[in-house]
């Protein structure tokens, strides 16, 4: 194993923010973690998967070890399902495709989410009515502690709306590095309520949609408003959607009698941030190269040579605007490393 200097992380942080790593080692098996663990116990570590969920304002500082890796297995489950088993650093999208070509079930609407396997139990992604805990088997991890590996199961991880345990008590003790699902092998239990995906599949003709017309028809709404980090740096959302209590909601619905909202127990609302950044008036807003992008409020975008401390400050306007006008705190979504 070698452990490069001064790694620039570039190509490696889907923002494309142009920050170096002081040393960097690619893990491309368990024993490699055992191994830098064992060996550099002293160092500070920062472990980088996807970079699909960070912002990173400066150089790192702390031995980045980057998860590499790879292997995909099917396993036959019970009752028309299987277990596939995917290492850390296998490409998101790519096991959602592997599992399309063999036709398993269940993650086909999260289709295009840039990053890795290993990180998607920590914010448990989601979207278009699916979230990775709807097909969440368990997921393996070495403990930092003690050196050894822990098996979670699905209770064990907390998920919440883009929140687990991983996020939370076991931040920065743990390093996942497999993650099993449960898929359909037939029977397949399709998900099209979100009203996008019925608008899209309805303007392809389909009527009967598999599970390679959802994942088609996600493809292409992500396509047409969230930008692709390869050609504008991005995050994803920036912010989580807040929720309110009802009481907040209907002050603000005299006010804005058009704001949309998503009804939650506990006499709770869900409020879409990207409708309430761009009712702020920040969408589209470049300030040379960031910005808000232009059909989607909660991306921020890095149009070229931005700093995160750049992207960082414009994010603080956005929650102190927001608080100001909505009285509501946006949390980010992202990881902000500063
Ligand atoms: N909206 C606006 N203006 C905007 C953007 C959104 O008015 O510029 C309003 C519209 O009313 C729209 C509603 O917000 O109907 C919801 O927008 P959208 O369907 O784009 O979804 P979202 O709530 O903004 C969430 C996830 C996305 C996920 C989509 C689809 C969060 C923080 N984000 O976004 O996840 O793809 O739903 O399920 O929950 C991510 O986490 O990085 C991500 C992209």
């Amino acid at each position: 194993m070698h452990i490069e200097q001064n790694k620039p992380l570039k190509s490696l942080n889907t923002f494309g923010l142009n920050v170096k790593a002081r040393e960097f080692v690619s893990i491309r098996s368990e024993k490699d973690l055992i191994h830098v663990f064992d060996n550099y116990p002293e160092k500070e570590k920062f472990v980088l998967g996807g970079g699909s969920n960070m912002l990173l304002t400066k150089d790192l500082e702390a031995l980045v070890l980057h998860l590499e890796i790879k292997g995909i297995k099917i396993d036959s489950g019970e009752n028309d399902t299987a277990i596939v088993e995917a290492a850390a650093g296998e490409n998101w999208h790519d096991l959602v495709l592997f599992c399309l070509e063999n036709n398993l079930g269940g993650i086909e609407n999260l289709s295009l989410i840039p990053g890795n396997v290993g990180t998607a139990p920590i914010q448990n992604i989601g979207a278009y009515g699916v979230e990775l805990k709807d097909v969440f088997h368990s997921c393996r991890a070495y403990d930092v502690e003690s050196g050894t590996f822990r098996t979670f199961l699905k209770d064990d991880c907390q998920f919440g709306y883009r929140n687990s345990i991983f996020k939370q008590t076991l931040k920065g003790k743990v390093v996942i590095t497999s993650v099993k699902l449960i898929l359909t092998t037939k029977n397949h239990r399709i998900n099209s309520s979100y009203g996008a995906i019925q608008q899209a599949l309805e303007n392809s003709g389909v009527s009967n949609p598999s599970i390679s017309d959802i994942s088609e028809a996600v493809i292409k709404i992500r396509q047409s408003k969230l930008p692709d980090p390869v050609e504008i740096g991005n995050s994803g959302s920036f912010f989580k959607n807040p929720v309110i209590t009802h009481s907040h909601f209907s002050d603000l619905a005299e006010q804005f009698p058009e704001i949309p909202s998503y009804r939650l127990e506990n006499d709770q609302v869900k409020v879409p941030a990207g409708w309430l950044i761009e009712k702020a008036g920040f969408k589209g807003k470049r300030f040379g190269d960031y910005g808000v992008h232009d059909r989607q409020a909660l991306v921020l975008v890095n149009h070229g040579n931005a700093k995160g401390k750049d992207i960082l400050q414009l994010a603080r306007l956005i929650q102190m605007t927001i608080k100001r006008i909505f009285d509501i705190n946006l949390e980010p979504e992202v990881n902000i490393i500063d």
